[in-house]
């Protein structure tokens, strides 16, 4: 039961409208019939309380908020509600909105406001019955079927507004078969990689922050794998996620999932985070979770980023070749605890060429047998070029004769090596 306070008169100018309220039903002025409601308004006054938190934000009621202020009313009736978790708030802000019609495209994002907040929260209660998910929540939020809320969802998923408004003021069906037809449901995306040559010129995702200190890859290469390997609401851990970049190109999934978008659970962890979206943790005392459908880890590469991250001596980067090498079998056993048969874990290496000892370290093969080792087989290996050329400089040019010279090739390919746990 909510607890609420009695009716009281507020000024309107106090309220303040919830973010999700616009989000989902976007700004009153632009929705139907608004006209009509501040002209009832004018000349009946506000007849029902709003509910309101008691900070004042508004749960139900944002439209007759703003319609009083048009019509010059200053002060309306509500009611204030207390101590109301995130869901309650949503419930709240959808389920008061029910009693009017409500256009397909914000019943869309009604279902994909409670599905963030699934998300962020790991809510179980919204759907405890995990196998009828999908129809839970297209009857949760309006739609006859599942199937009509798929429809809906791609439509909105396009962001294509001439398709959303052509489905709010026709028919779902309408609006999807103009998008079928003109190829909306391409997955094509320039970004996703039809081979193993994951070559990415120009980059569409490059370094996220301005530190230019420390190693990172393009985020091409975590979109392709999530891509291909990544499905609906999989946990996904990123243990050695250092920028962040994991988290950034989940969020731009819209530029490289097209119309298929789906949405997952990502955690991200290191040893030294460098934003708050990551959790501290050392990956060589074990995983972090106890279950992860899917793995990303871009190690520290061997001999190339020596106190790039860190001065810690647990951070491995720092390490020798032999403490090295014992770190990526204790990682190789973390990431075998936490995944069951037919799980898929991604390692992201190069080799490395040792021009002072003359040798190439060849760390790609011994992270294979790492992960064989540990109850893996080598599910599928991609490729992609570390553009090491690409800066022209003094550097390089030396570098490149000495490569020559010695008959012993710089290594450019970072192998990415995806492992399915047996
Ligand atoms: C190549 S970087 C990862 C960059 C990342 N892909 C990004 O998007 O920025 C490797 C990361 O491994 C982390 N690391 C090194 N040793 C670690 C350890 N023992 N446990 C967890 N993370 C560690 C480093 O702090 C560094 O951020």
């Amino acid at each position: 039961m909510i607890q609420t306070e009695p009716i009281e008169m507020i000024e309107v100018t106090r309220l303040i409208p919830h973010p999700l309220s616009l989000q989902i039903y976007g700004e009153p002025h632009n929705t139907t019939n608004f006209e009509e409601l501040v002209e009832s308004i004018r000349s009946y006054g506000v007849l029902e309380p709003l509910v309101v938190t008691t900070k004042l934000v508004i749960l139900s009621g944002h439209r007759r908020a703003r319609a009083a202020m048009e019509a010059g009313i200053e002060r309306i009736p509500v009611r204030k509600v207390k101590r109301l978790s995130k869901l309650a708030q949503l419930e709240l802000i959808t389920t008061l909105n029910h009693h009017r019609h409500r256009l397909p495209s914000e019943m869309v994002r009604e279902a994909l406001a409670i599905e963030k907040l699934e998300h962020s929260t790991n809510q179980k209660t919204i759907f405890p019955n995990p196998s009828k998910r999908k129809e839970t929540l297209a009857t949760r939020v309006g739609f006859d079927s599942k199937r009509s809320f798929e429809k809906a969802k791609k439509i909105v998923s396009s962001n294509d507004q001439s398709l959303i408004e052509l489905m709010d003021q026709r028919t779902i069906t309408t609006a999807y078969r103009k998008l079928y037809k003109r190829g909306g449901f391409s997955t094509y995306s320039s970004i996703i990689k039809p081979s193993d040559n994951w070559n990415f010129s120009p980059v569409q995702y490059p370094r996220i922050d301005k530190s230019e200190s420390h190693g990172y890859i393009p985020g091409d290469i975590y979109a392709n794998c999530f891509w291909y390997f990544v499905k609906p609401n999989d946990l996904v851990v990123d243990p050695m996620a250092g920028s962040g970049m994991a988290k950034h190109v989940y969020e731009h999934r819209h530029e490289w999932m097209g119309t298929n978008i789906y949405d997952f659970r990502l955690m991200l962890f290191d040893l030294t985070p460098q934003t708050e979206d990551i959790e501290q943790h050392d990956l060589l005392k074990g995983f972090p979770v106890d279950k992860a459908d899917y793995i990303f880890i871009d190690l520290p590469y061997l001999g190339m980023a020596n106190k790039t991250y860190s001065n810690k001596k647990q951070d491995i980067a720092n390490m020798n070749e032999s403490a090295y090498l014992k770190a990526i079998t204790r990682i190789a056993e973390a990431c075998a605890d936490a995944q069951k048969m037919g799980k898929l874990c991604t390692i992201i290496s190069p080799n490395y060429t040792d021009h002072k000892k003359q040798k190439v370290v060849n760390i790609v093969e011994y992270i294979r047998e790492s992960w064989r080792s540990v109850g893996y087989k080598l599910y599928l290996e991609t490729y992609s070029s570390r553009r090491i050329q690409s800066s022209q400089g003094v550097t390089m040019a030396k570098l490149n004769n000495i490569a020559k010279e010695r008959r012993l090739p710089l290594t450019d390919m970072t192998v990415i090596m995806t492992f399915e746990r047996i």
